[in-house]
């Protein structure tokens, strides 16, 4: 059935693993990732960013989403995304999903509670639950160094006091990831302490980790290989998400890995097959790639099998 992440969460908080979040934009991303949350037997939410809703059409998601709790007999999340402002949030309320993020991180403290608030009162009135973010992550060419984190990083007792007077489900952080596929020039560092910190103020507030892609070598490496270009891509270390999972983080989100996996065995294909026409060729294979890397990420990186 459509659920919202409340059990998912407490049963995460309890637990060293972490909900798997995963981006889709497509049927065969859909499909990858579904069956191999089937076969890990592990929960799963399902995000949806305004991107995704503009390139699919709004429609078209939910449905897909839909046919694939019914194929699966899963529980599923149908969640937004990065929701920007009340409007798509209250749009999505609207079209059925169960979870919504409202990310105020631009706005000021008290914009950020006010919006914040905003959202939650409306989506709790309907059963959905609701993400926040606190804490700006860096953008793909900031090197933040030491002494600019604290004005970036998610500050703790900020984080309780946004908890506290918002009413808010789950609160995304700041501690050092950031979106794409070049989180890191130097070596990676996440600030643990600052993470641990926050999670001994707010325990019972579920943490999510945006920008949480591992960029896997092997993806990157078949990408450059096949005629791709990007060079020194590096994600977050698997460990590091273990770790992070262990203290506080419920909910990973991923989608530069999804679309590396899918990128990569596409680019391998058109390469070797260059007579190959048929979409089915290469989009059937993408989606076994997807399929193949979300098992790998719920069994080593989530821990999240068998944790239905
Ligand atoms: O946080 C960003 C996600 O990777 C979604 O990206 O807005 O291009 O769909 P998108
Ligand atoms: P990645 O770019 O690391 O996959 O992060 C995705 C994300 O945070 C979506 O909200
Ligand atoms: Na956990
Ligand atoms: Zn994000």
């Amino acid at each position: 059935a459509l659920v919202t992440s409340k059990e998912m969460f407490a049963k995460a908080l309890k637990s060293d693993h972490a909900v798997g979040a995963f981006n889709v934009n497509n049927m065969e991303i859909i499909q990858g990732i579904v069956d191999a949350a089937k076969i890990e037997n592990a929960p799963l939410i399902l995000q949806v960013s305004a991107g995704a809703r503009k390139y699919a059409k709004p429609t078209y998601l939910v449905k897909l989403v839909e046919a694939a709790i019914e194929d699966s007999g899963l529980d599923i999340v149908l969640h937004l995304d990065h929701g920007e402002d009340f409007e798509i949030c209250k749009k999505c309320v609207d079209d059925g999903f169960t979870s919504v993020m409202i990310d105020g991180s631009k706005h000021s403290f008290e914009d950020n509670i006010a919006l914040t608030k905003q959202v939650v009162e409306y989506a709790h009135a309907k059963g959905v639950v609701v993400e926040a973010e606190l804490g700006k992550l860096a953008g793909i060419e900031d090197n933040i160094k030491v002494d600019a984190r604290s004005a970036t990083f998610t500050d703790p007792d900020e984080a309780a006091e946004f908890v506290e007077r918002t009413g808010v489900d789950s609160l995304a952080i700041s501690i050092g990831t950031s979106h794409g596929a070049y989180k890191f020039k130097g070596d990676p560092y996440l600030d643990f302490e600052r993470l641990q910190k926050i999670s001994s103020l707010i325990p019972n507030t579920p943490l999510v980790l945006h920008g949480a892609s591992t960029v896997l070598p092997e993806f990157v490496a078949l990408c450059n290989q096949y005629g791709g270009n990007i060079p020194g891509a590096q994600g977050v270390p698997e460990d590091m998400i273990r770790t992070a999972a262990k203290y506080g983080v419920c909910k990973v989100n991923i989608d530069t890995d999804l679309r590396l996996a899918m990128t990569a065995e596409i680019r391998r294909i058109f390469m070797e097959n260059p007579a190959e026409f048929d979409p089915r060729k290469y989009l059937g294979p993408a989606r076994d790639a997807i399929q193949k890397m979300v098992q790998h990420k719920i069994k080593n990186v989530l821990g999240a099998s068998n944790q239905r």
